[in-house]
């Protein structure tokens, strides 16, 4: 149950919030008063920090509204309009209400907050000997009063007043405008942003930190000065980022003809952050995790994910700063495309079918369980308690594949008409979800109006399919049937729109009997038929994954083998594999009795097609994971599910142990580099140790353990650490001792030191979990170090599932005592207890009571309160 009086209480005037405290959609209403300019000094301090702000404003409303300023934990030491002191304001829940008689007037509030103490990380806050801020969704309202709210668009001009000697750079939005000195030693510098912006792209940095500096030339010929911002010992990991940073640039003009605005783009990093990193206008600010990188500390996942990072929060300069959401609901509208375009720069960058096998396995990982849990909502929601909730997997990732889906209905020149329109008809605006879709109509002439139902339904279609063939007149009859499940709040649902992209193969020749073909399947139900098919067909469908479905199809494991081998698609290939894997896990988990040939053989076919990319066959080869195989059942057996999944694992590495060693050799020796090919023998070499290992061998230990020593770079000693994480070998402590030394003080390193042990498939993760907990380097104060050790284990199926209920209770006390600091990350922490409903009574009874424990604890933040209640439902 939720507790009214725990929720903010709201002015009656302003759109009233359900009895829950929600934020519906329909409601929303123009804001009354406007903002055109916006002046701010800051008087910085780590302890009081004085913000003086003068906002120009105008009447947008009706006459007789006063002016309402979202404010937050503060409170006005001072508020003058017109240049005169004034005392008729009121605070009514946490805003300041000023009455106003003009239509336009200036202004000023002065404040004071303490970064130091901020340990939500939300508004101005200090990590490491840095001040910084970060204000989406709702921070700004933290640092000062104002309408915070995405579609009041305001000019930025700034005043940064320090300490010299502890903060002697000073940044904030848009260009550098002047800097000076003052007397005891402190100095100041202005910064003027042009570009009418909301207030949660407001963002400034003071420090002590060093610049990696770069620069670009535009399209149009203008030099833009880019500078990465770091703590100077730091400086040397900061080259990968500035290269992914001017890849994207040129990228973004190549692709979606966007420029880049301003004179300056900079980035800082900073080690405390509770997402991955912030779009601000001119001034992103990221996650240390998304920029720190050299072969020694980092591995080619976490290159490539800088790298997709940079790339995302640059192209949010058009889709998000240029163009912004008119309220929190639309955030996909920025979200899912600004993803859609990050995948298509990642995917341009080395082999687009490996990156969308990654993508695809990203989402069932984790927007098709949110789909199907108590969390479940739509990619534009229709109502919220607390907005920082709905930084999901739907909305980024779904939401990209809602774009994808219409890049595909429409071809590449209708959608790139259609971007255009859309970039230039709202440049400067803030927009909705519903504005980009009709662009996407009015450019193609196209009729997306069922289409739309993919923005207001919840859940994951699901789409049996089944194909026949009538030999005799070379017919073959393909019948679609779609169901979209229920979810929370919407029992029934209507078809959608599925653009599939099928083809079919002869089963005897290998050949494709047709040209791959674009079905929209708008019916619950649907039937194609093919002619002059003259040989018995197998079914390719949703090559590309064309669709966010599942797809239910009657291919037996014979077909599904076949397809691995010879579909033209390498992503139709891996789906194929995995389907064949998945089928054979879920029967061995169900019946106990494993039937692992075809399994065998198509992994082994797969491992000797020498025209295949290795990156490639090391994704094709792996085994779904315990999530997603529990995923398909009704009922969850952690234990049965990993018993299954080892057998198989142990069978592949047994049967195949030639194999495994040859594609082990054979990765190309010499030293370190990034690149596709050297990553993809690496990656190959990774899964190739970690089935030498599954399969008992005797050496396994041996060799992790070699390449664990002889490693010149993160990916590998990382991968061998892995591999003796989950063993009990000799060798595990050895490397987790050495490992540990090596990297101590190196904060995103030893994450990945905890993040490893929390990952292990030993019976006994659970209590070395619980004595990481409580090792000197754990702390929650820092949410990557909190995610590395809890986030991971709440991801570990087996080890937080266990019968007696201590993962549950591991993981809630955690998260009650991280909702004490930070709210927003202990509310990310939730989810895997939302599942009970898919467990055996007894785990389910014990997850529920730590739910209830936690929903029942004084003082709970509104992020986990809301997180808790839906989840118990
Ligand atoms: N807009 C950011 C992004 O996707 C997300 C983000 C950064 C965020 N910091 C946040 C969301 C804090 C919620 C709260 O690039
Ligand atoms: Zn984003």
């Amino acid at each position: 149950m939720l507790d009214v009086s725990q929720v903010i209480a709201q002015p009656a005037h302003a759109p009233a919030p359900g009895s829950d405290g929600s934020i519906s959609r329909h409601d929303y209403r123009p804001p009354a008063w406007l903002v055109p300019d916006t002046r701010l000094v800051f008087d910085l301090d780590p302890a009081a920090t004085r913000i003086v702000a003068t906002l120009s404003v105008t009447r947008n409303g009706m006459a007789g509204e006063p002016l309402r300023l979202d404010g937050a934990g503060q409170e006005p030491v001072a508020v003058r309009v017109d240049g005169a002191a004034v005392n008729d304001w009121r605070i009514e829940g946490e805003q300041l209400v000023i009455p106003l008689d003009g239509d336009a007037h200036v202004v000023e509030t002065e404040v004071v907050v303490a970064p130091e103490r901020n340990t939500q990380l939300m508004g101005l806050y200090a990590s490491g000997g840095i001040l910084c801020t970060q204000c989406e969704a709702e921070g700004f309202r933290r640092i000062t009063y104002f309408p915070d709210r995405p579609d009041v668009l305001s000019r930025y001009a700034v005043r940064l007043i320090a300490d010299k000697a502890r903060y002697p750079v000073l940044l904030a939005n848009g260009d550098p405008v002047d800097a000076g000195d003052l007397d005891g030693g402190r100095h100041w510098a202005e910064w003027n942003d042009p570009f009418p912006k909301p207030s949660y792209l407001f963002a400034l940095v003071a420090g002590d930190l060093a610049v990696n500096r770069g620069s670009f030339t535009t399209q149009s010929g203008r030099t833009v000065d880019l500078g990465i911002w770091v703590r100077s010992d730091d400086i040397d990991k900061t080259h990968h980022a500035l290269h992914a940073l001017k890849l994207s640039m040129a990228w973004d003009e190549r692709v979606y003809g966007r420029e880049y605005d301003l004179d300056v783009f900079n980035i800082v990093a900073v080690d405390d952050f509770n997402f991955g990193a912030m779009e601000n206008k001119g001034l992103n600010i990221f996650n240390s995790r998304y920029i720190l990188a050299d072969p020694d500390t980092a591995t080619d996942y976490d290159y490539d994910a800088i790298a997709a990072v940079v790339a995302h929060e640059y192209f949010h300069n058009w889709s998000g700063n240029r163009i912004t959401c008119r309220d929190w609901f639309q955030l996909s509208l920025k979200e899912g495309f600004t993803v859609y375009r990050d995948q298509g720069f990642s995917a341009d960058q080395g082999s687009a079918a490996v990156k969308r096998i990654e993508d695809v396995r990203g989402l069932r990982a984790a927007q098709f369980p949110e789909d199907a849990g108590p969390l479940a909502h739509p990619v534009r929601p229709d109502s919220y308690i607390e907005i920082s909730n709905f930084y999901t997997a739907t909305i980024y990732n779904k939401g990209a594949e809602l774009i994808r889906m219409m890049a595909t209905i429409l071809g590449p020149q209708a959608f790139r008409a259609a971007t255009d329109l859309y970039f230039t008809r709202f440049d400067g605006t803030a927009a909705t979800c519903e504005d980009f879709v009709a662009c996407m109509e009015e450019a193609s002439g196209r009729n997306l109006s069922q289409f739309r139902l993919w923005y207001s339904q919840a859940g994951t279609p699901r789409v049996a399919a089944s194909l026949s063939h009538e030999a005799g007149d070379g017919r073959a009859t393909l019948r679609l049937a779609q169901h979209v499940p229920g979810t929370p709040g919407q029992p029934d649902k209507q078809p959608m729109v599925l653009p599939l992209r099928i083809k079919l193969f002869g089963g005897e020749t290998g050949k494709p009997l047709i040209d791959e073909q674009l079905v929209l399947l708008d019916q619950a139900s649907g039937t194609i038929v093919f002619e002059g098919v003259t040989e018995r067909p197998v079914l390719s469908i949703n090559r590309g994954f064309s669709a966010p479905v599942i797809i239910e199809s009657d291919r037996s494991a014979a077909e599904l083998g076949f397809l691995s081998a010879h579909d033209d698609d390498p992503f139709a290939r891996y789906e194929a594999m995995q389907q064949l894997m998945l089928d054979t896990l879920v029967a061995a988990t169900i019946e106990g009795t494993p039937n692992h040939a075809a399994v065998v053989t198509a992994v082994r076919n797969t491992l000797a097609d020498s025209t295949l990319d290795p990156a490639f066959v090391a994704e094709a080869v792996l085994l779904p994971s315990e999530s997603f195989i529990g995923d398909q059942l009704a009922l969850v057996d952690p234990e049965a599910i990993f018993r299954a999944r080892e057998a198989l694992r142990r069978e592949l590495g047994v049967r195949l142990a030639d194999q495994w060693r040859e594609a082990y050799e054979q990765a190309p020796a010499g030293p370190y580099v990034y690149s596709p090919a050297a990553k993809g023998h690496r990656r190959l070499r990774n899964v190739a140790l970690g089935y030498i290992s599954a399969s008992g061998a005797n050496d396994a230990a041996t060799i992790a353990f070699r390449q664990f020593e002889a490693a010149d770079n993160m990916t590998d000693r990382q991968g061998a650490l892995t591999t003796l994480a989950s063993s009990h070998a000799d060798e595990r402590e050895a490397a987790l001792d050495i490992f540990y030394n090596r990297y101590a003080g190196n904060g995103l390193v030893i994450d990945k030191w905890f993040q490893t042990q929390a990952l292990s498939s030993r019976d006994d993760t659970g209590q070395l979990v619980a004595e990481l907990a409580r090792h000197p380097d754990f702390t929650l104060a820092n949410p990557n170090r909190a995610r590395s050790l809890v986030g991971a284990f709440g991801a570990n199926q087996r080890a937080f599932n266990a019968a007696d209920g201590s993962g549950y209770r591991l993981l809630a006390d955690q998260l009650i005592a991280l909702d004490k600091l930070n709210p927003q990350t202990a509310a990310k922490l939730l989810p895997p207890l939302g599942r009970w409903r898919r467990f055996d009574a007894g785990r389910s009874a014990l997850m529920r009571a730590e739910l209830e424990r936690i929903a029942a604890t004084p003082g709970l933040s509104r992020d986990v309160l809301e997180q808790a209640s839906k989840s118990l439902g």
